[in-house]
Order: structure tokens, then sequence, then C-alpha cells
């Protein structure tokens, strides 16, 4: 897919206030610090568009983008930051669950792990509550360029033997990289087969 455009379209914390559903809108995810906000800039070689920061809880806001007028991208805040204070913690997932939820438009929840880390629970336990919600999700496996191949290799292997214990069938994942741009077509691919089902449909 080629990017022609991407815009900033707004910020908020109640759905009822995000643009009209009436486009595809895919939506990234992941534990704080995992490079949500990095990948989107990669997909849509914008830098600086959705902010990033080495500190993480820098996204507390649900962030809309508009791109090639087509589809929606969601930049969401970090999940399992523990220095945000447990009152913020709830209401943030509060409005993250109803956006999870509510978001009839929503076609895929992409899901971001650190690939250097091991499985963790926290990671785990929220994709098995999108299984038990049926919200489709994909994962994509960030920082790619801080591993040699063979240890990705191996770490991506075995987070998906892991997820094999939950599922019967594993999702769909993708390896990127936001400074070397390491899955950058794949994901872009998948959506635009994603959309041109949908328009066909
Ligand atoms: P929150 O908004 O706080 O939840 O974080 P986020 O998931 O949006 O992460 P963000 O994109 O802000 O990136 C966090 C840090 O990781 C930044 O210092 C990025 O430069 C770094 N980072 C993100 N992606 C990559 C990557 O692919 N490779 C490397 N080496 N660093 C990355
Ligand atoms: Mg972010």
């Amino acid at each position: 897919m080629h990017i022609n455009s991407a815009d900033f379209l707004c910020s908020n914390t109640d759905i009822t206030k995000c643009p009209p559903a009436n486009k595809p809108e895919y939506a990234f995810i992941g534990r704080s610090n995992v490079g949500k906000s990095s990948l989107i800039n990669m997909l849509v070689q914008r830098k600086g568009l959705a902010k990033t920061s080495g500190r993480p809880g820098k996204t507390q806001l649900i962030n809309h983008f508009l791109v090639n007028e087509e589809w929606y991208l969601t930049d969401l805040p970090g999940y399992g930051f523990a220095k945000v204070s447990k009152g913020a913690r709830e209401t943030f997932t509060k409005f993250i669950n109803d956006y999870i939820l509510e978001r009839t438009n929503l076609v895929n929840l992409f899901v971001l792990i650190d690939c250097r880390l091991e499985p963790q629970k926290i990671d785990l336990d929220f994709m098995n509550w999108l299984g038990d919600c049926g919200i489709a999700f994909s994962m994509v496996f960030t920082k790619a360029d801080k591993l040699g191949k063979q240890k990705l290799k191996d770490n991506v292997s075995a987070y998906m033997n892991k997820m094999l214990q939950f599922w019967a069938e594993a999702p769909v994942y993708f390896i990127s990289s936001a400074e070397d741009t390491t899955g950058r077509d794949d994901i872009l691919n998948y959506i635009e087969t994603i959309n041109n089902n949908l328009k066909e449909s």
C-alpha cells in the first residue's frame, strides 16, 4: 500500500467523541513503551505524527489518524504502566475497554509485544480477554533491531508456542522495527487486504 496522506484527527477519552464510525479502523495497543506510537510513525513514514517518548506513559488518550482518506489508524495509551496512579489507571482501563468493545468499525487490533521479553502475564491475560470478547487481533513483535537474527527467531517461536497453550490456532503475527522499517510492507499489505475484502463484501 502506498501512503498518500496521514492526518491527525483528534484525541479524546470518550468513545462518543471519536470520528464517525464509517471507515475501517486499525488500533495499536500494548504495554507502555513497547513502541506503538513509533510503529505508527514508521508505517505512515511521518516522524512525529504520533508522539513518542523514551519514558513510558507518553500516550494517554485515544488518538485518531486518517490514512489515505480511507481508513483510520488509532494510537492508544499503553497498559501496565506502574507509575500512573491507581485511580488514573482504572480510568484508563475503563475508556480503553469501552473503546475496544464499542467501536463498531474497529476491524483489527494490533497487540504489540517487545520481542526481547519472555511472554508476560499481562499481555497473555489481555489477549485472552480479547478472545473471550470476540475481538479480532493480530500480534506485532516490536524492536526487532535490538536482537540478533537467531535470538529473534527463538523468542518469537517460543512466544507462539506459548500462545498455543491458550489458543487452538495462533493469531497472525508480524515482526517489526521502527528503526529499520522491518515489517512495514507486511503490516500495510495486511491492512490493504482487509480493506479490499471489506469493500467487496
Ligand atoms: P506509550 O505511549 O508510553 O505507551 O509508549 P509507546 O508504546 O507508544 O512507545 P513509543 O513509540 O513512545 O516508544 C518508546 C521508546 O521505544 C522510544 O524511546 C522509542 O524510540 C523506542 N522504540 C520504539 N520502537 C522501537 C524500535 O523498533 N526499535 C528501537 N530500537 N527502539 C524503539
Ligand atoms: Mg505512545
